[in-house]
């Protein structure tokens, strides 16, 4: 349903090491943080692709319904030739709508950790647009990786739907921003998905459905440190919260601990007092102003935004500059 979030390389034998470490620095710093990779385990991208479906989660379906509505648009933005990068392909669900809206799209190019994922989608996307190269590349969109040959001639334009961008602190996002640049060239494009600043009740519902998904979703972090970290965490003795900081224009999720809280880590002990939080994902939002900054300093400029009837949602179409 959903194209794949910040997730590191899931399933694998041992938890990668720059994981394991961000995890011990983040809870021995005040504030107490964790990555929100964290969230991706099997269960974690179940959980999220239930939230995609939740009534107070607007993001996922008010993205389909732009790129669905705007996929001529997005087509005559693009030209012909164009060879799609979509970073974090997952189910490659959304970029259907530009692959059936294109003409002549030449390669499309889906990069994704999840290895077995990757190559079943990518076999299903070839034999559905039959013209289209689909080269898949098994890399970790989030460091540098080496892309396929492809048509010399072809426009490169990057795909990085979901609202993905918000889990990044905006210094964080441009940087990615220049290396898509980097990546995409001086006539590329991106088309880039940015959930929108809107009323705070709109946003803290969306992050705290009535289903209890989103509590459960973020409670399994550290179900996932206990197995895949031998972590001790007492599941029962934190609880899900989840609010909009209107100042850092964030979602901020963290897990409270309801009383004094002793957990051991890779020989490392843990304490959190009770109220004590650990912050375990932030997800901006964006208004013009800071989407506007975040893309300049990315080296890109927004050369036109679609958005949905409520105005919750962006869909960018960014150009080099
Ligand atoms: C996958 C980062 C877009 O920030 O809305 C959903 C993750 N966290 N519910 C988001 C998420 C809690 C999601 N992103």
């Amino acid at each position: 349903m959903t194209s794949t979030p910040l997730r590191y390389r899931a399933g694998s034998e041992a938890a990668p090491a720059l994981l394991r470490a961000a995890v011990l620095e983040g809870l021995q710093s005040t504030p107490k943080t964790l990555p929100a990779a964290l969230f991706y385990d099997a269960r974690g991208a179940e959980l999220f692709e239930e939230i995609t479906r939740l009534p107070e989660y607007y993001l996922t379906r008010t993205e389909h319904a732009i790129l669905k509505q705007h996929a001529g648009d997005l087509a005559d933005r693009i030209g012909e030739n164009a060879a799609i990068i979509e970073f974090g392909s997952g189910a490659a669900i959304k970029v259907r709508y530009l692959l059936s809206a294109l003409r002549n799209a030449s390669a499309y190019i889906p990069v994704d950790v999840s290895r077995e994922q990757l190559h079943a989608v990518a076999a299903e996307r070839a034999i559905e647009y039959p013209g289209v190269s689909v080269l898949p590349v098994w890399a970790d969109y989030t460091e540098p990786f080496d892309l396929p040959d492809m048509p010399d001639s072809a426009r490169r334009i990057g795909f990085f739907p979901g609202s993905t961008i918000g889990n990044l602190h905006p210094d964080e996002a441009s940087a990615f921003l220049r290396r898509v640049r980097d990546c995409v060239g001086d006539d590329g494009g991106l088309i880039l998905g940015v959930d929108r600043r809107k009323d705070p009740w709109l946003l803290n519902a969306a992050y705290n459905d009535a289903a209890g998904v989103t509590a459960e979703f973020n409670l399994n972090a550290l179900s996932h440190l206990n197995r895949e970290f031998r972590a001790t965490f007492a599941r029962a003795g934190f609880k899900h919260r989840a609010f909009f900081n209107d100042v850092a224009s964030r979602i901020e999720m963290h897990l409270e601990a309801l009383s004094p809280q002793h957990v051991m880590l890779q020989g490392t002990s843990v304490t959190f007092a009770a109220g004590e939080t650990v912050r375990t994902e932030c997800s901006y939002k964006y208004d013009r102003p800071r989407l506007d900054a975040v893309v300049a300093n990315g080296g890109f400029r927004v050369a036109e935004l679609f958005t949905d009837a409520q105005q919750w949602f962006w869909v960018a179409w960014l150009e080099p500059v």
